[in-house]
């Protein structure tokens, strides 16, 4: 948990249960993190190969009410403080957002502060907030173990989908390509780990166009074929080998899509978000271009509860609740 002792300050309480991570935070309404404090069930999930919504949602009802109280201790935080309790209203895991929604609904009744329903994506593409000044308009590459889509931004509440994926999301391809592989939930740091580019790797498929949906079904069966063409292989070259392959692919498509939209609306800005943000390989070949990029904090690259009060904190600034 982080936290500032900040007992004087008007603050918005965020709440994030939309998957395996139950998040909470406070932010001032001028956007400043004042503490947060997470639980994520991934371990528990682990067994699994992948995410148990019964689990999950189980696990953010056990545990919603001790981190709140904890936080709010710690920071020294009375309900005074509060102006506006914002949670993640949706997309997720319903029996998820449902804990989240009920919590914050009943605070919200209990000391009198207005909600603030927050889009889930919409919370993942300002958490750049945090940690950097926002440049608008720009590009952001939304890429979680849910989602795969461009957005062109131009303010907190103006946003065009551009482009979005017609199947697998590109954190689910690492995950269900690491389960082929022996690799534990969630598998995209592994596979981030395994990747070495020394390795002289064969292209597991051709590039489509840069103007095409975001697809990847495709590279996940030509993955896991590969993977079972080089079946009497040392286990740990082979991880290597195909941790590095597909990483070529999808790094590679996401840069064109990238240069490709960027060129078309004439962006120079660019915000890298969701759990794939924590990628190296694509962080490195980010900052290769000649875009001015805002990179979520790899703390913030994943789902929390600082990104939703943060967001809550910029509507309440443009006096955009509805
Ligand atoms: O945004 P996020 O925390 O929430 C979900 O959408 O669930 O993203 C989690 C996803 C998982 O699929 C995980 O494997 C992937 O992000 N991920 C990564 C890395 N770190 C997390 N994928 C590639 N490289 C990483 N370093």
């Amino acid at each position: 948990m982080t936290k500032t002792k900040q007992n004087n300050y008007q603050l918005i309480l965020g709440i994030e249960t939309s998957c395996d991570d139950t998040g909470i935070a406070l932010v001032t309404t001028g956007g400043k993190l004042i503490g947060e404090i997470k639980f994520s069930s991934a371990p528990i999930q682990a067994a699994y190969g992948g995410v148990v919504p019964e689990i999950a949602a189980r696990v953010h009802a056990k545990k919603i009410l001790q981190l709140t109280n904890q936080l709010l201790t710690c920071c020294q935080v009375t309900t005074k403080n509060i102006v506006a309790i914002a949670y993640t209203k949706q997309p997720g895991l319903i029996g998820c957002l449902l804990v989240g929604q009920v919590f914050a609904k009943t605070l919200s009744w209990l000391w009198n502060k207005p909600l603030i329903p927050v889009n889930h994506l919409v919370g993942h593409i300002f958490s750049v907030g945090l940690t950097t000044p926002i440049h608008f308009p720009f590009l952001a590459l939304v890429a979680s173990g849910k989602t795969t889509a461009l957005y062109y931004v131009e303010s907190y509440v103006k946003f065009t989908l551009l482009n979005s994926t017609v199947d697998d999301a590109i954190g689910e391809v690492y995950d269900k390509v690491g389960r082929v592989m022996g690799l534990t939930y969630p598998a995209g740091p592994k596979i981030d780990q395994l990747y070495n580019e020394q390795l002289n790797v064969p292209q597991l498929a051709k590039q489509p166009k840069a103007s095409n949906p975001f697809s990847y079904s495709g590279i996940k069966t030509a993955a896991i074929n590969y993977w079972k063409q080089c079946s009497d292989w040392d286990e740990k070259l082979k991880c290597q080998l195909l941790a590095t392959a597909l990483q070529n692919w999808v790094i590679t498509s996401l840069i064109r899509k990238i240069n490709y939209y960027a060129e078309k609306w004439g962006v120079k800005n660019l915000a890298i978000i969701g759990g794939v943000g924590a990628n190296q390989l694509l962080r490195k070949k980010i900052s290769e271009l000649k875009y001015q990029v805002m990179l979520v904090d790899l703390k913030y690259a994943t789902d929390n509860g600082a990104m939703i009060a943060y967001y809550g904190a910029m509507l309440l600034q443009q006096n955009c609740l509805s």
